[in-house]
């Protein structure tokens, strides 16, 4: 959902090489158009244009730019189309002032009206335009450029992460956030900004985090931040413990595939959670609900969590779209523990929800970017230990999610087995993966239509809602999760011998009702592609292809083991169709508006 960054070296050098290298780490989160504006000579230098940054640089070199200072920008449209003149940075008429915005400012018709009857003049469709010319008239007014920032963010409202730089104070970059990601990080070479760590882990590790409406002014001494009432605040600083090398690809042809490969890791490194996760549970005695609250990929590991905990600790649990959470928030009390699930920690939805919830009950977030606004507003934290993910569907982000879930079930529980088992997970993910090569060839076999169907049951039912969700969002093929039980309710009239239905189906208490679910779509004609376990030869008699889970894991286990046939699936599927697995169209990594 756009990405900004800001850096100001403390030589003279070129900071455009920087800048480029920089916004180029945060193209996951939007992919729209590119932007960078520099400083030298009393100019601001722009070059922008709509595209993906490769076309954008090959055709505007933008690493060639003068100046030590500056502030880049990618975009995810939400006012005005992807084009040169909505790209960011935006200026105001003389030029004198430019800026980088990240979030959504909702009163932006009303202040663009006042401006343009105060004779300024607008050339784009964005919302974020607004911000240069209100900077202008301030400083116009004698306000210094942190002072006009100021008085900007005292006028508009939504949500914003800005930087900004001028003409007339030249040599400083100001910054400033409420409800969209910023982190200031303090380098050797320089001072810098970004919507996102993997932006700047190259240059940066030890990080501030800027609180909603603090002034972070940025030079070559340093960094200062104003609070609201102008006051000097002392920031601590946090080192990330993650690498640039993680952000890299490091030989693999897409992040996704490099994130579905690193899957064991992030779960055998969110296994070391256990005694936090025990704290928590220790600390929240009298619990009577709880309540899981997410989005997208981090809703079907919540709906995961319901699963386990209400059959192994048998406390009543609900699952809640974040958007939807303030519907239904009304039966929450003191006795409710609200868990939010996010990979980003940013996800507007889940924050606001988190903020409603933060009135009547105990909060917990499990979140996997260190430092993002859910780690900051929920009363307990679990820190999933995935690792930057950086391709647009999440995929290591989610076992270290279910990881955590987990966990806490088996650690409330008081199951010693489970917490047993849960160890040799990450052996179970590695045997999964050696089937890598035989899923690549079946996904050739299915990349036919345009609608599959996935089922599961009990345990699974997520799992085969999740497979789903990563073939639509990736390959754009239409897939649709369902409970196993519930297709003959209707969506049976959907299948014909075009509908591939994967059916997952792992041993356990599940498995003969599944079964007799995938007759019944088999004998509708379907092509059935089933995923079980190795020694499970009646299912091999039964369906049209089997993926084969060798490691023999039962229904409990199977949604952190059988989601990795289905990532694969889902991204052969895409890479035989010739997507972008990493940048699926109209989607972005991290979704900081409502
Ligand atoms: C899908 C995906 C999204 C996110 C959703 C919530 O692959 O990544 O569905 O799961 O946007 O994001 P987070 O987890 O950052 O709150």
């Amino acid at each position: 959902m756009c990405g900004i960054v800001g850096c100001i070296l403390k030589n003279d050098d070129d900071v455009a090489p920087i800048l480029f290298d920089c916004i180029s780490k945060l193209e996951y989160r939007g992919y729209d158009s590119i932007g960078l504006a520099t400083y030298s000579e009393n100019k601001i230098h722009i070059k922008k244009d709509k595209g993906k940054i490769k076309e954008v640089d090959d055709k505007l070199n933008l690493t060639d730019m003068p100046g030590n200072f500056g502030i880049a920008h990618v975009r995810w449209a939400t006012h005005g189309d992807p084009s040169k003149l909505n790209s960011h940075p935006h200026v105001d008429e003389k030029r004198n002032v430019a800026v980088v915005h990240n979030g959504i400012i909702e009163n932006y018709l009303e202040i663009k009206e006042n401006l343009i009857s105060e004779g300024h003049v607008f050339k784009s469709d964005t919302d974020t335009e607004v911000i240069p010319h209100l900077i202008e008239k301030f400083m116009n007014e004698g306000f210094d450029l942190e002072h006009a920032v100021r008085k900007t963010i005292d006028i508009i409202h939504g949500a914003y992460a800005i930087a900004a730089i001028s003409t007339d104070e030249p040599d400083k970059i100001v910054a400033t956030r409420k409800d969209s990601p910023l982190i200031v990080g303090i380098g050797e070479e320089g001072y810098y900004l970004a919507s996102d760590s993997p932006a700047i882990l190259k240059y940066a590790r030890d990080i501030i985090y800027p609180e909603k409406g603090e002034i972070v002014v940025l030079d070559k001494n340093g960094v200062v931040v104003h609070d609201e009432f102008d006051n000097v605040v002392n920031k601590e600083i946090e080192t990330i413990n993650w690498t640039p090398e993680m952000a890299e690809k490091e030989g693999y042809d897409h992040f996704m595939i490099k994130e579905i490969n690193e899957q064991s890791t992030a779960v055998r490194n969110t296994l070391t959670q256990k005694e936090n996760i025990q704290e928590i549970i220790d600390d929240i005695d009298d619990i009577q609900r709880i309540c899981f609250v997410a989005c997208g990929t981090s809703y079907h590991a919540a709906l995961s969590g319901k699963y386990l905990i209400e059959s192994l600790a048998g406390v009543p649990t609900d699952v809640i779209l974040a958007s939807e959470f303030k519907y239904s928030a009304k039966t929450l009390n003191d006795k409710t523990l609200v868990v939010f699930i996010s990979q980003s920690g940013e996800t507007a939805d889940s924050l606001k929800a988190l903020d409603v919830a933060n009135e009547t009950s105990k909060t917990l977030a499990i979140v996997n970017v260190a430092g993002s606004s859910m780690t900051r507003r929920a009363k307990y934290v679990i820190q999933t230990q995935a690792g930057p993910e950086i391709g647009v569907a999440a995929t290591k982000t989610y076992v270290a999610q279910l990881t955590s879930i987990y966990l806490f079930a088996a650690l409330l529980a008081k199951d010693d087995e489970l917490l047993k088992e849960l160890d040799k997970v990450p052996d179970y993910i590695d045997e999964t993966l050696e089937s890598k090569e035989l899923i690549k060839q079946l996904s050739k076999r299915y990349n036919y239509t345009n609608d599959f169907f996935y089922l599961g049951r009990g345990f699974t039912y997520p799992t085969a809602l999740e497979g789903a969700l990563k073939l639509k969002e990736i390959s754009y093929i239409h897939g649709e999760g369902y409970a196993a039980g519930e297709l003959k309710h209707g969506p049976l009239a959907l299948i014909d011998k075009r509908t591939p239905v994967v059916v997952i189906v792992p041993p356990g208490d599940a498995h003969r009702k599944t079964m007799s679910n995938l007759e019944e779509v088999k004998s509708r004609g379907a092509n059935v592609l089933a995923i079980g376990s190795a020694s499970d030869d009646a299912l091999k008699t039964k369906a049209s292809d089997v993926i084969s889970i060798n490691p023999e894991v039962n229904e409990l286990i199977a949604p952190l083991v059988y989601i990795v046939p289905l990532q694969l699936v889902a991204y052969y599927i895409t890479i035989e169709k010739e997507y972008d697995p990493d940048k699926p169209r109209n989607l972005a990594k991290c979704v900081t508006v409502e």
